[in-house]
């Protein structure tokens, strides 16, 4: 569906040239979501605009559903360009304009008849959860809301693809979760490609088929999510992948040693990289040594069949039974990092 080729990018700054993109090469499929994570600066957002030309590589091919899209002249680029929707993170939505006038703007481009557009208008307010707010203004809506809003107006032109440029980064995690269902929704019932940046791993693992990394200009990796899994001790990905701090309760942290004691216990932190599950992580200490531990924390989150997190655990068998989970973590692969003891 999205096909970049060799795009790379560059910007002037106080004379200077800085490549903002370098030699990238992305495949998105026909009805995937593809998210693109990467730290600030990477050039997420250029790699996005490139998609629809809003910025013009210097070098490289864009195609779009097979157009060459810097081969279109003017008015052609303007017709391929209405089937990318695009929403961004503060929504751009015209505040002396009600919610309908705002949906209904692309179509009042087009010169579409009335009834038509008011059709139109009402499906998508319907489609994004917003029958009842038609007539109100954008500052008496709430963030998600206004976001609906956006997506319906991206959505008027009937597009094939859809452009999320860090779209759920203002909002609070209840409604970001609900705007990242609604983008699902339009992927499977209108079959819409979506390309989203984000800075969340969490956003990745609720929503995408597909992921992107990006960093300083260039890309990492693209895969599925579990396969960040192959690379888990790049820079970047490990980044993503463990966000967690996992800090120690406090009448722990007070009590903890670096080395053993007599009545202390070892404190371990595990890091669930997809390669086993919790469930199984959990039983290979109860099953295998047999011995007492106690779960202190754990921060899991599921993707497809695979989960990621932290788990913090203390060993509380005796030093033979502790010996032999940390021996079984080892034969599993288990990442894992003994804290102290305490
Ligand atoms: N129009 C521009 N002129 C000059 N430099 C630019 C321009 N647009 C982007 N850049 C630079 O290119 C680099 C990549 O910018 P981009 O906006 O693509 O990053 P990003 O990954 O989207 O970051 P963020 O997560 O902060 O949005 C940055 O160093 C930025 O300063
Ligand atoms: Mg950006």
């Amino acid at each position: 569906m999205i096909e970049l080729r060799n795009i790379s990018k560059s910007f002037s700054l106080q004379k200077q040239s800085f490549k903002a993109l370098d030699q990238v090469n992305l495949t998105v499929a026909e009805g995937e979501i593809l998210g693109i994570i990467g730290f600030s600066g990477a050039g997420k957002s250029t790699l996005i605009r490139c998609i629809n030309l809003l910025e013009r590589p210097d070098e490289g091919q864009v195609l779009v559903k097979g157009m060459d899209l810097g081969q279109l002249n003017a008015r052609e680029l303007a017709r391929a360009r209405k089937k990318i929707g695009m929403i961004f993170q503060h929504f751009n939505l015209l505040s002396s304009q009600t919610v309908f006038d705002n949906v209904a703007l692309p179509l009042v481009l087009e010169h579409l008849p009335k009834a038509k557009i008011s059709q139109t208008v009402t499906r998508l307010l319907k489609l994004v959860g917003l029958e009842d707010k038609a007539k109100e203004y954008p500052k008496n809506l709430s963030g998600g809301q206004k976001q609906r809003v956006a997506i319906a107006r991206a959505l008027a032109n009937d597009p094939y693809v859809l452009l999320c440029d860090e779209a759920t980064s203002a909002l609070d995690p209840a409604t970001t979760q609900s705007i990242l269902q609604l983008l699902q929704d339009i992927n499977r019932r209108l079959g819409i490609t979506i390309v989203l940046i984000t800075h969340e791993m969490e956003v990745i693992k609720a929503i995408c088929n597909e992921v992107a990394v990006i960093d300083q200009g260039k890309l990492i990796t693209k895969g599925n999510p579990e396969a960040l899994n192959a690379d888990p001790e790049h820079p970047i990905i490990k980044q993503f992948l463990n966000p967690t701090i996992m800090t120690l309760p406090q009448q722990l942290n007070s009590k903890l040693r670096e080395v053993p004691q007599d009545g202390l216990f070892p404190l371990i932190e595990i890091q669930l990289n997809g390669n086993i599950s919790f469930d199984k992580l959990l039983s290979l200490i109860t099953a295998g040594a047999k011995a007492p531990y106690k779960l202190l924390k754990a921060d899991v989150t599921y993707s497809g069949n695979t989960n990621f997190g932290k788990v913090l655990l203390q060993l509380q068998g005796n030093t033979t039974e502790n010996a032999t989970i940390m021996q079984s973590f080892h034969q599993h692969n288990i990442k894992n990092t003994l804290k102290g003891y305490a």
